[in-house]
Parts: C-alpha cells; sequence; structure tokens
C-alpha cells in the first residue's frame, strides 16, 4: 500500500481483529504504545499488557493475563512489535506463538523494522499477519508498506477502514487471478500478452525475441489453427 510503516501497522491490525474479538496488546516501547492508540480510534475491543521497556516481555505474566480472561472476554488475537525501536529489544516471536497456539489465539506482528533482517517462521500458524514497510531492512523506496496475511483470516477481516481495507485490497487481487486463471486454460503454455491503451481489448501481441525457438513459433501457429 501506499503509506509509511504506520499505515500497514494500521491496516493490519483495523482488518484483522473481527467485530467480536478481542485483542491483547504487548506494549514495550512507543511502537506497542502506538497499536493500542489505534485500537481506540476504531473502537477495537482490547487490553494492553504494558511492560518495562528496558526488560524482556514477561511471558509468565502474558500466559496469566491470557488465561485470567473472564468468560465472555476472552482474547482472540494478540499484537507484538518484533523489533521494538524503542530500545532495539527483538521481542522473540517463537513463545509468543506458542502461547497464542496454546489457545488458539491469532498472533499479529509488527514487523516494521525486523522484516527482511531478521527470521520470521511462517510455519507458525498462529502468525496470522506481519505489517513491514519497504524502506528499512529491505533497503527500498519510502511510502511503500504491506501486510503479509493469510487468507484465512482475510475472511473474517473487519471492514473498519476504506482506504487502507485489506478486505477490498484481497478482493481486488481475487479478481485479476479470475481472468489469468481463464485466460491460462486457453493459453497453453503461452503468456497472452495484451495490446495496448486502446489496442488492448482488439489485439494482442506475439514476441520472437529472446528465448524463442523456430519450434516454439511453430507450436504458436498451430494453436492458432486450433483457436482461431
Ligand atoms: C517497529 C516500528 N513500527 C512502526 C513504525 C512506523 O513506521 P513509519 O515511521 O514508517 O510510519 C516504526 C518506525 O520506525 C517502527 O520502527
Amino acid at each position: 500500500m501506499t503509506g509509511s510503516g504506520t499505515a500497514a501497522v494500521e491496516s493490519m491490525t483495523a482488518a484483522l481483529i473481527p467485530a467480536n474479538g478481542r485483542l491483547l496488546n504487548l506494549e514495550d516501547g512507543v511502537y506497542g504504545d502506538r497499536i493500542a492508540q489505534i485500537c481506540s480510534q476504531y473502537g477495537i475491543a482490547h487490553e494492553r499488557a504494558i511492560f518495562p521497556w528496558m526488560h524482556p516481555l514477561d511471558l509468565d505474566a502474558i500466559a496469566a493475563r491470557l488465561d485470567a480472561a473472564q468468560e465472555g472476554a476472552q482474547f482472540t488475537h494478540m499484537a507484538a512489535v518484533h523489533h521494538e525501536t524503542t530500545t532495539g529489544r527483538l521481542n522473540d516471536l517463537r513463545p509468543l506463538g506458542k502461547l497464542c497456539r496454546e489457545r488458539g489465539l491469532r498472533l499479529i506482528v509488527d514487523a516494521v523494522s525486523s522484516f527482511g533482517a531478521e527470521p520470521i517462521d511462517f510455519a507458525d500458524d498462529s502468525l496470522c499477519a506481519v505489517a513491514a514497510t519497504a524502506n528499512k531492512c529491505l533497503h527500498a523506496v519510502p511510502g511503500a508498506s504491506f501486510v503479509i496475511v493469510r487468507r484465512a483470516a482475510l475472511s473474517q477481516a473487519a471492514s473498519r477502514t476504506y482506504y487502507l481495507d485489506l478486505g477490498r485490497l484481497a478482493r481486488m487481487q481475487d479478481q485479476p487471478e479470475q481472468v489469468r486463471a481463464g485466460l491460462a486454460t486457453k493459453a497453453e503454455g503461452f503468456v497472452i500478452y495484451a495490446g495496448q491503451g486502446d489496442l488492448a481489448q482488439t489485439l494482442f501481441r506475439i514476441s520472437t525475441m529472446g528465448h524463442v525457438t523456430p519450434a516454439d513459433l511453430s507450436r504458436l501457429l498451430k494453436c492458432f489453427a486450433q483457436h482461431v
């Protein structure tokens, strides 16, 4: 999405805690605090677990907090900042994932200042989404950020925002996919390269450049004979 890291974190938080969800937000610096502010502004049910900035997250306290949640106010999600840039602390996602897995919670992660530099185990299926940005560890342009999200989580996503709505983005990705898949059944292994501008409706292009052999062209011409 076009926006800095905060746009991705906001988009992830606003989309992935469903209307009937409840988030435990782990905070050990200003970026954890920012997620709590986002929750307040969107009216997302959440509790703040605030830890001293200069110490590692207290896993026993987190477990106790999860287990003490009253019937009807149980947590469905946990949020953590992977690399809390405030202090430079790398919060270990593995034990957080374990706490979530054991209790059926989903973990959302602000990885704005770690993605591309610190390993993230996407095989951990409690990990529901990771928000990150192009211009930090990926050394790319400023103003472009992204959320990596499990498709299953999108199917339950809330639609609280317009521009940053992950569900909307998913629809925009699904529709071209439908067209691509439909064309692929006719493509017989060729990439159909549409015409440009107004010509897109009426013609397509054939490339004879690149690693294209006379045998490829014969096969192409045979396909024309069958389909055109
Ligand atoms: C961990 C973390 N989260 C979120 C942000 C916010 O990103 P941005 O300033 O690109 O909006 C930062 C920025 O440094 C960050 O380090």
